[in-house]
C-alpha cells in the first residue's frame, strides 16, 4: 500500500518543503486540543493489527506531511477544539478530501480513509499512538524516540509498525498526555509520571536525559480486570494456590508481593484486594493510581512530584505517614521503594494488619533484604537485628510473581515469614513453581508444587476468621495435585 505507483504525486504545486513544513506543523500541533475527549472516541474494537498498523514507506509520510501542512493552513484549530470529537472529525474529513482533490493525489478510498484516520489522530488525539491505544491485546507500549516503538503482546515484546514524524511531534504528544494531569515535561523537568484518561500508567523521560529522543512508556489499563480465576486459567497459579491466596487476603495477613518489572505484581495485588471484606476502611497510596478496588470504603491517595521550583513534593512516605492518621483498617502501598518501607512495616505491626504492598525483588529472600536496605538507606539508625525483627513481626506472607523466559507470568512462591534464628530471618515456602525445562517451541515447562506444610504459620489467624477448614482442604488438595505440569 501507498507504494510509489498507487501514491504517485501528480501535482505538487503549493507543496511546502518537507523540513520547513514539519517545523510549522509542529508549532500548530502543540495547540491545546480536545485530546482527552477524543481519545475515548478511538475505535475500541480494533484487536488485530489493521491496515493502519502496517509498515509505511517514506512516500506515505511525505504525502501525509504535505496534506497535513495544507490542512493546518486551511483549518482554524482554535475553532476545531470547540467542536465535539465527531464534528471535528467531519470537518477535517471535508477539508482533507478537498486537498486530495486539489492536489490530485492518486489513492484508493481505503488509502484515503487510512490517511484521514492518521491525520485526525495527529490533530485530535495521541497521533501514531492511537491505533496502539485502541488495541486491548497490548500490555505495554514502549516508545524509544520517534523512530522505534515496541509493544508487549501475549508476554512477548515486538516492534510496532508505527513511527512519529520526529522527536518534536513525539514530545508534543507526551506533553499533551501529561498536561491532562496538570504536569509538564520539558528540558527543565524531563521526568514525568502521568495517567491517561482511561487509567493507563504513563512515564516520560525526555532529552537531554533520554539521549535518542523522548522515551515514553505506557502500561495499558486492562478494561477487564484480571481476577485470580483468570490467573488460574492462564496457568499462573493452580486452583488450590489461588484458594490459599484468597484466604490470605481475607484473613488479614500482611502481604508483600515481590517480583521483577512487569511481572504482574500490581495485578496480583489488585486480585488479593478483591477478598477484603466490604466493611473495612482501605487507604491506597500509589505513585500513579492503578489499583481498582471494588470495596465501597476506599480512599485513594497519589504522590506528587515537586513543581518547577522544586517545591511541593509529596512523597510516598508522606502519604503512608498521613494514612496512619486516617483511621485505616488496611493500608495498601502500590510500590514500596524507599523509606516508606519503615512506616508500612510499623503500620502492619500496629493494628493495621491486612496491609499490603509490592516491591521489586527476584525472590522472597531478596524481598526481605530489599526491605532491610530500604530502611537502612532511609537513614534510620537501627541495628540490622532490630530491622529484621521488625520485618518478622510485620510481614506474614511474601508472594513472588515472575515473568518467565517465554513471556508467561507465574506465581512462583507463596512464602511465610516465620521467625528469627539468631540474626537470620526464617521463611517457609507453602507453594512453589519449579521450572523443569522448555518444549520445542521455547515454552517453559514446570509445575506448581505444595511443599507439604499442613499447618501454616497463619493458621490461628485463619481459624479466627473461620477459614481453617477451607485452608486445610486447599492445602490437602494442593499436596494431592502436586504433579500437574503447567
Ligand atoms: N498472570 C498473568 N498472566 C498474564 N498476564 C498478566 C498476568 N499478570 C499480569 N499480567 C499482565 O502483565 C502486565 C503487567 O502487569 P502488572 O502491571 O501487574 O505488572 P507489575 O509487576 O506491577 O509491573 P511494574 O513493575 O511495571 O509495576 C499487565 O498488562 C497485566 O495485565
Ligand atoms: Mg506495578
Amino acid at each position: 500500500m501507498f507504494g510509489k505507483k498507487g501514491f504517485g504525486k501528480k501535482a505538487t504545486t503549493g507543496a511546502v518543503p518537507a523540513s520547513a513544513g514539519a517545523a510549522r506543523a509542529e508549532e500548530k500541533d502543540s495547540v491545546p486540543s480536545a485530546a482527552g475527549a477524543t481519545t475515548s472516541a478511538a475505535p475500541n474494537d480494533v484487536q488485530q493489527p489493521s491496515a493502519a498498523h502496517r509498515a509505511r514507506d517514506e512516500d506515505y509520510y511525505d504525502i501525509k506531511s504535505e496534506i497535513f501542512n495544507a490542512l493546518i493552513d486551511a483549518i482554524d484549530l482554535t475553532q476545531l477544539t470547540q467542536l465535539d470529537a465527531e464534528s471535528a472529525r467531519e470537518e477535517i474529513r471535508d477539508i482533507v478530501n478537498d486537498i486530495i482533490a486539489i492536489k490530485d493525489v492518486a489513492m484508493s478510498i481505503a488509502e484515503q480513509e487510512e490517511l484521514l484516520e492518521d491525520i485526525c489522530n495527529d490533530i485530535l488525539g495521541y497521533g501514531p499512538l492511537e491505533p496502539l491505544l485502541a488495541r486491548d491485546d497490548i500490555a505495554d507500549i514502549m516508545v524509544n524516540g520517534a523512530e522505534r516503538t515496541f509493544i508487549e503482546v501475549n508476554g512477548k515484546i515486538e516492534e510496532a509498525p508505527i513511527r512519529f514524524r520526529d522527536n518534536t511531534q513525539l514530545l508534543n504528544i507526551c506533553q499533551r498526555i501529561v498536561s491532562q494531569v496538570g504536569r509538564r515535561v520539558d528540558e527543565a523537568s524531563p521526568i514525568c509520571d502521568a495517567r491517561l484518561p482511561d487509567g493507563s500508567r504513563v512515564n516520560v523521560i525526555a532529552p537531554p536525559l533520554a539521549i535518542d529522543g523522548p522515551a515514553l512508556t505506557i502500561r495499558k489499563f486492562k478494561k477487564d480486570r484480571l481476577k485470580l480465576d483468570d490467573l488460574v486459567n492462564f496457568g499462573s497459579i493452580t486452583p488450590e494456590g489461588a484458594e490459599i491466596l484468597k484466604i490470605i487476603g481475607r484473613v488479614r495477613c500482611n502481604v508483600l508481593i515481590s517480583g521483577g518489572t512487569g511481572s504482574g505484581k500490581t495485578t496480583l495485588l489488585n486480585c488479593l484486594t478483591g477478598y477484603i471484606d466490604n466493611d473495612e476502611r482501605i487507604i491506597t497510596c500509589e505513585d500513579a493510581a492503578e489499583l481498582q478496588l471494588q470495596q465501597p470504603h476506599v480512599v485513594r491517595l497519589e504522590t506528587r512530584p515537586p513543581n518547577l521550583e522544586g517545591e511541593g513534593e509529596i512523597t510516598m512516605r508522606d502519604l503512608v505517614k498521613n494514612c496512619l492518621r486516617m483511621r485505616p483498617d488496611r493500608i495498601i502501598v502500590g510500590e514500596v521503594r524507599g523509606p516508606e518501607a519503615f512506616d508500612l512495616l510499623q503500620a502492619m505491626n500496629t493494628g493495621h494488619d491486612g496491609s499490603m504492598g509490592t516491591l521489586h525483588a527476584n525472590s522472597p529472600r531478596e524481598a526481605i533484604s530489599r526491605l532491610e536496605s530500604m530502611i537502612t538507606m532511609g537513614g534510620f539508625q537501627l541495628p540490622t537485628k532490630t530491622i529484621r525483627e521488625m520485618i518478622v513481626g510485620s510481614v506474614d506472607v511474601i508472594v513472588q510473581a515472575s515473568r518467565l523466559r517465554d513471556g508467561s507470568r507465574k506465581i512462583t512462591h507463596i512464602t511465610e515469614v516465620v521467625g528469627m534464628e539468631g540474626e537470620v530471618v526464617i521463611t517457609q515456602d507453602l507453594f512453589v513453581y519449579e521450572v523443569q525445562g522448555e518444549d520445542a517451541n521455547g515454552k517453559v515447562i514446570g509445575r506448581h508444587r505444595a511443599t507439604g506444610i499442613t499447618k501454616p504459620h497463619f493458621w490461628d489467624r485463619a481459624r479466627y476468621y473461620g477459614e481453617e477448614v477451607r485452608l486445610a482442604e486447599a492445602l490437602e488438595r494442593a499436596a494431592d495435585n502436586a504433579g500437574d505440569l503447567l
